[in-house]
Formats: C-alpha cells, sequence, structure tokens
C-alpha cells in the first residue's frame, strides 16, 4: 500500500528544530519532498546537513513574520516542485510570563510570529491549493489555544486566534477539497523551554511527529498531543466547574512560582490529578 505522503510536496516552517524539524523527517522517510523552513541562515546550513541522506529535502531560509518572504517561499516552492499539497505552518515561539509585566515588545513578537506567521501562509497558499483543487493547511496551534492556561496571555491571544481562524477555514472549504488542521501540543521537549527545565511529563518530537501525521492522514480537525493534554482537555470540556477549580488551583501555583521565581512550565501533578 502507498504511503499517503509518498510523492507529495509538502512546506514545514520551523522544520529547523523540534517539532516541525521531526515532522520534516518523518515527511521525507514516507516519500515526500519536504521544503524545510527555518529563519536563519545557520540553523539552516545545519538542518542541510543533518537531512544531507534524504535527496528529497529542499531547504530554504525564511522570515515567516515578512509577508514577501512568506509569498516567495510559496511561489519558490510550486515553480520547482510544481504544487504544494501541505503546508505546516509550524513555526513560532512560547511565552509564559508573568501578564503585568508584558512589554508591548514582547506582544509584537509573539503576534508576528505565531499570529501573522500562520496568516501569511494561509494568504499565500490558499489560492494555490484552490486552484489545484486540494491541499492542507496543518498550523500548530497549542493546548493554550483551546484552554486559557494562567500566565499565557500572549501565547493564548495568538494560539487560540489560530485554532479559531483554523476551525472556519476548515468548515468553509470542506467541499473545496481543502482541509484545515490545529496541531495543539502541550509539552514536546524541544528548544522552546530555552534554559528552562524541559517538564517531565514532555514526549519526544519524533513521538509528537508521527501523532501529528497520523491526525493528517486522517483529516482531522484538532489533534491533541500528549495523551494527557487530550484526557484533560476533554474532561475540563465536559465539566465547566472542574475547569474553573482547575484553572483558579494552576493560576494560584503558577503565581506563587513567580513569586520564588521558579515558573511552572509543566502541570504539576497534584493538580493534574484533579482532571483524572
Ligand atoms: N514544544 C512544545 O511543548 C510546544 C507546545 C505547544 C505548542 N508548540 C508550538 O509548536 C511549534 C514548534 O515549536 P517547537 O517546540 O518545535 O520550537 P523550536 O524547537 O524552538 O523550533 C522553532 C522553529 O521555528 C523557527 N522560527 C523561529 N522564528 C521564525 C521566523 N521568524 N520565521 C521562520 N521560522 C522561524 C525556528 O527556526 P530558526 O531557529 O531558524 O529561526 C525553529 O525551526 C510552535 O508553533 C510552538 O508554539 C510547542
Amino acid at each position: 500500500m502507498t504511503d499517503v505522503f509518498a510523492g507529495k510536496i509538502a512546506v514545514v516552517t520551523g522544520g529547523t528544530s523540534g517539532i516541525g524539524y521531526a515532522v520534516a523527517e518523518e515527511l521525507l522517510k514516507r516519500g515526500a519532498t519536504v521544503w524545510v523552513i527555518g529563519s536563519r541562515q545557520e540553523s539552516v546550513e545545519k538542518a542541510k546537513v543533518s537531512f544531507g541522506r534524504y535527496a528529497n529535502a529542499r531547504f530554504a531560509a525564511v522570515d515567516v513574520t515578512v509577508a514577501d518572504e512568506v509569498r516567495g517561499m510559496i511561489e519558490t516552492c510550486v515553480r520547482e516542485s510544481g504544487r504544494l499539497d501541505y503546508l505546516f505552518n509550524n513555526a513560532g515561539i512560547g511565552m509564559t510570563h508573568p501578564s503585568a509585566y508584558l512589554t508591548l515588545d514582547m506582544w509584537k513578537k509573539a503576534v508576528d510570529l505565531n499570529l501573522w506567521g500562520v496568516i501569511y501562509g494561509i494568504h499565500f497558499s490558499l489560492p494555490v491549493m484552490l486552484a489545484q483543487k486540494s491541499g492542507h493547511i496543518v498550523n500548530t496551534s497549542s493546548l493554550a489555544g483551546i484552554l486559557p492556561l494562567p500566565s499565557q496571555t500572549v501565547y493564548c491571544a495568538t494560539k487560540f486566534a489560530v485554532t479559531g481562524m483554523t476551525e472556519a477555514l476548515r468548515y468553509e472549504y470542506a467541499d473545496y477539497g481543502i482541509a484545515f488542521t490545529s496541531v495543539c501540543p502541550a509539552n514536546v521537549a524541544t528548544a522552546i523551554f530555552g534554559k528552562a527545565e524541559v517538564p517531565k511529563e514532555a514526549i519526544p518530537a519524533d513521538e509528537a511527529a508521527r501523532t501529528i501525521l497520523a491526525g493528517v492522514e486522517k483529516k482531522e480537525g484538532i489533534i491533541i498531543l500528549p495523551a494527557f493534554a487530550k484526557t484533560l482537555y476533554e474532561r475540563l470540556s465536559k465539566d465547566p466547574e472542574l475547569k474553573e477549580k482547575f484553572m483558579l488551583e494552576y493560576a494560584k501555583r503558577r503565581n506563587e512560582g513567580w513569586v520564588k521565581c521558579v515558573p511552572y512550565l509543566g502541570v504539576p501533578d497534584d493538580i493534574l490529578e484533579m482532571s483524572r
């Protein structure tokens, strides 16, 4: 049986690191041609070396916060590869911070990358896919794009927007052969945590990539991972009182963390226990 991704053309933004890198590699293994995109030439050069064994890997340095660069990325892909079957709008940054101390520059940086980067990707690829009468746009949101996680105000603002527009587009274009998916990871062990400790419940990026592609293959609307995050979301969605209690407790814990200068990036076990 032929793999659904074999022979397909995919663009993966943020493909030089973490989840995007793992998705790009899994697609390459499964026979897709993949445009691996990073913003820095240095990270793109590193990816060229590590993906060297894949003849079907292509590379470009593109800053997705710049509309013309995203237009160029899509045009180059279509000119050189002939079409565009999958666009993974995956590049993004995290931001967990006490909200009173957010600067406007922090807001702007996150909105430019996590939201405008995705908007540009959709804007320039949708006409291509409509002309082809096929295509699939996969936007990386977050668990913070479906649950209002405290101390993640900016991040929630960008990721709720990503999930919202992806859902709206999914219904609007269902009859046109274009699929849309939101990917909502909780904790995946990547460079997004910077110097902070990676939460112990984080899963490896290659495991995340396999879960993501299994959902993309089935054209799922929202893919939530890892398993604990899916269970958490489902439990809290069904029980508004539990959601209120959970969020207030989580906020309290994160607020205490800021005071002690020990930020909680993951979900403390006893709080998670409330949702089991
Ligand atoms: N890891 C998690 O636990 C987690 C949880 C929820 C959601 N997410 C989401 O998953 C996505 C991937 O995150 P990750 O954890 O894999 O992060 P990561 O390892 O830090 O990778 C980020 C990627 O984005 C690229 N990038 C950054 N700025 C860019 C720009 N202006 N233009 C183009 N590319 C740019 C980086 O390339 P350069 O270095 O070349 O700039 C890098 O390839 C993000 O949208 C993130 O919000 C992650």
